[in-house]
């Protein structure tokens, strides 16, 4: 692997191990996981052809149906005064990293438009598009947002399907963004996942990707998985390669039984690399797609 190239380091200096109780409560966390597990697949064998993201997408309806929470997904009782609270902090991390009125937005896992909702009233007409493995979330998004705001801003908003991604992918979009996504894609379904975002993202695309990171893969909750960047890095050189990339590292989740930290991968493909494999070194010298905020 080209480290350089990639603009990976582990940043092994920082990473904080957890107090002493939390090793404990982690490895009973682990068992606790390993039971949830066997109730996905026990799901999935009832239901052949479907995929962890399909589970993950039926949990999370459940939940809600029940009366349920869910942190990004609605809290069933937001009225749309308070829903515009949630999620501008995103907005302001990508204009800060350049996004402007007239630029075209993609986001990959949208959900309920959290942070949809704010590109919306940031972008000009038909800007934005949203995308997701279920409509259920922006379906319950939608309802949040003025009529007035829908017809103005035309918002495009879809199902994640291969034949959707290749038009999308033929004229790429200036911005890329999935938030609060990536850490709930199983393992196994990891390169299928960048393989699709990486579909969307052009010469010109710059694209922001929030992770969670630990030193070392570490299942943290049913439907949550951090990772270390440089699995990342390493799959995406498999799948794209020659593509930059740069972490913006955040804050610590603070759970005893989750030591990962909130950071956020930029990739950019530069026209070189969309063609081919190219040398490392070639690769290290562009300018930084993800200058530090
Ligand atoms: C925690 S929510 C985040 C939603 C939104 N990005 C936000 O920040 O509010 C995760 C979203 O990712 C979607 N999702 C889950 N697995 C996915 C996959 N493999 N590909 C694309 N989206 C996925 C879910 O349907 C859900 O809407």
């Amino acid at each position: 692997m080209r480290e350089a190239a990639l603009g990976i380091e582990d940043d092994a200096g920082s990473w904080r191990e957890p107090v002493r109780l939390g090793g404990l409560v982690r490895a009973g966390m682990q068992l606790y996981l390993r039971a949830l597990r066997l109730r996905f697949q026990l799901w999935r064998r009832l239901r052949p052809g479907t995929s962890f993201s399909d589970y993950y997408a039926f949990r999370v309806q459940r939940k809600l149906a029940e009366g349920g929470v869910h942190p990004t997904l609605g809290r069933n009782r937001w009225s749309p005064g308070e829903f515009r609270w949630y999620g501008a902090g995103a907005l302001a991390f990508l204009v800060s990293h350049g996004l402007e009125r007239h630029h075209r937005c993609i986001e990959y896992g949208c959900g309920s438009l959290r942070v949809g909702q704010h590109l919306i009233r940031y972008l000009d007409a038909g800007r934005y598009t949203g995308l997701d493995v279920t409509d259920r979330f922006f379906l319950d998004g939608l309802d949040l947002l003025e009529p007035e705001l829908q017809e103005q801003k035309r918002p495009r908003l879809a199902l994640i399907t291969s034949a959707g991604l290749a038009e999308l992918g033929r004229h790429p979009a200036d911005f890329l963004v999935s938030i609060e996504v990536l850490q709930h894609v199983e393992p196994r379904e990891l390169d299928a996942f960048l393989a699709s975002l990486l579909q969307l993202v052009g010469p010109e695309t710059r694209a922001f990707v929030s992770f969670r990171e630990w030193k070392q893969p570490l299942q943290t909750a049913e439907k949550s998985w951090s990772r270390p960047a440089r699995e990342l890095a390493e799959r995406i050189a498999r799948i794209a390669p020659g593509a930059r990339l740069e972490v913006v590292r955040g804050e610590w989740v603070k759970r005893s039984w989750d030591p990962s930290r909130k950071s956020i991968l930029c990739i950019q493909r530069p026209a070189a690399a969309a063609h081919g494999p190219s040398s490392g070194a070639e690769d290290a010298k562009g300018s930084n797609p993800c200058p530090s905020i």
